[in-house]
């Protein structure tokens, strides 16, 4: 039977940690996978984090199985990071997930029992994997334009006319902020327009939400998903904890669907029907860390302080390459690198000057000329700038 199988693709992200790690060369920078990395390239445990941690080691008395829907006391405290103090209850129906890419797994999955006909509508370009997952679940995957590759900015009169080809009964997937991979995001007016876009079709909008915090703050990154949430009748969204609490190896993720209140227990009756299916219980320990860190006052303040200087620090990055090729390209066409937001920019190489970059100057960047804001620091910026510019980008 096992012979029936064929060779998978690697995944492009995956795969290049592995060429970056195989690179002998001292001086090798790795802008790809989107792991936050401090100066030093490390990754650490965040400090309210590991005291979370140490209150749950001491105070855990249990290994027995928890809620298959995942944890109350994390939804609520997601709802609120993620909608507000006040966000509709009532309407929310909630699954913690393996992940952020559980989250988005399962809200595919809900969808398609909802609507086996549906289409997904993905920005060009989205992460890929939104791409590998709906094509293995045969899902039919319709692109909308999303990003001008001339001014390495959001599309949005070409996103809008896209938009409007959606039905009702398809699902519209949105990046929340920070948008993966090109870091170009939608002003607050330019998601009032996409939520009367999507009013007008019907369609039902999905949010993928895996960088607040990163962009412009907590409360700002979360301002796009609020707006959907007051304006829609429906809605989709899956937050991811990997990053912004940096727990990415726990798989801590939350998606939260909202919809008339007369629906909401059924919707949560599926939701828990696709864990048990799939993997019965979602991972407990990273949604006890998190729930702790955003009930606990102390644990928070310290949380958040540590997020913002995470945030700061990458755009410190940005304003710095931004300069650094300011002045060795005379002109301002890599002023994007400072307005855009989040882990990633898309610089808009071509494959051959991505390969060149990595060929000639150990640079690791996605082949699409993803790069990873994180994964410099004030001594690798100018040698990532000279380098863009002798690949001719
Ligand atoms: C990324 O886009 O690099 C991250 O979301 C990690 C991943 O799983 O691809």
């Amino acid at each position: 039977m096992f012979s029936n199988l064929k060779p998978q693709p690697a995944d492009k992200i995956l795969a290049l940690s592995g060429l970056y790690r195989a690179d002998p060369r001292e001086d090798k920078i790795d802008l790809g996978v989107g792991v936050y990395k401090t100066a030093e390239g490390k990754t650490p445990i965040m400090t309210a984090i590991s005291k979370a941690e140490k209150i749950l080691h001491e105070t855990e008395t249990t290994k027995s199985y928890a809620g298959l829907a995942g944890q109350p006391d994390f939804h609520a405290a997601m709802a609120s990071m993620v909608l507000g103090e006040g966000y509709p209850a009532d309407r929310l129906a909630f699954l913690s997930t393996v992940g952020g890419t559980g989250a988005c797994r399962q809200a595919f999955e809900l969808a398609r029992v909802a609507n086996p006909d549906m289409k997904v509508w993905v920005s060009d370009p989205t992460w890929p994997n939104h791409i590998t997952i709906l094509n293995f679940m045969g899902v039919e995957v319709k692109p909308y334009r999303y990003f001008d590759n001339d001014a390495r900015a959001v599309a949005f009169d070409a996103m809008i006319e896209d938009l409007k080809q959606a039905k009702k009964g398809d699902v519209v997937l949105l990046h929340g902020c920070c948008h993966n991979p090109t870091g170009a995001n939608l002003t607050l007016e330019q998601w009032a327009v996409v939520a009367e876009t999507l009013l007008e079709t019907g369609a039902t909008p999905m949010i993928d939400l895996a960088y607040q915090g990163f962009g412009d703050g907590l409360e700002a990154d979360a301002a796009g998903t609020r707006l959907m949430a007051e304006k829609m009748p429906e809605l989709m969204i899956a937050a991811s904890c990997s990053k912004n609490f940096g727990i990415y190896r726990e798989r801590t993720g939350c998606l939260m669907v909202l919809g008339d209140a007369a629906n909401t227990a059924v919707t949560q009756d599926n939701l828990s029907k696709l864990n048990r299916l799939a993997y019965s219980f979602p991972p407990f320990h990273g949604q006890a860390l998190v729930a702790k860190v955003l009930t606990d006052p102390t644990l928070r303040q310290e949380w958040e302080d540590e997020l913002e200087a995470v945030r700061n620090g990458m755009l410190g990055l940005r304003e710095q390459l931004a300069s650094e090729l300011r002045q060795l390209t005379n002109s301002d066409r890599f002023d994007f690198l400072a307005h855009h937001r989040g882990m990633f920019s898309r610089l808009g190489a071509t494959e051959e000057q991505v390969l060149k970059m990595r060929e000639d100057n150990a640079i690791y960047m996605v082949g699409d000329s993803r790069l990873n804001i994180a994964g410099l620091n004030k001594t690798s910026v100018p040698l990532l700038a000279k380098a863009i510019v002798a690949a001719g980008v």
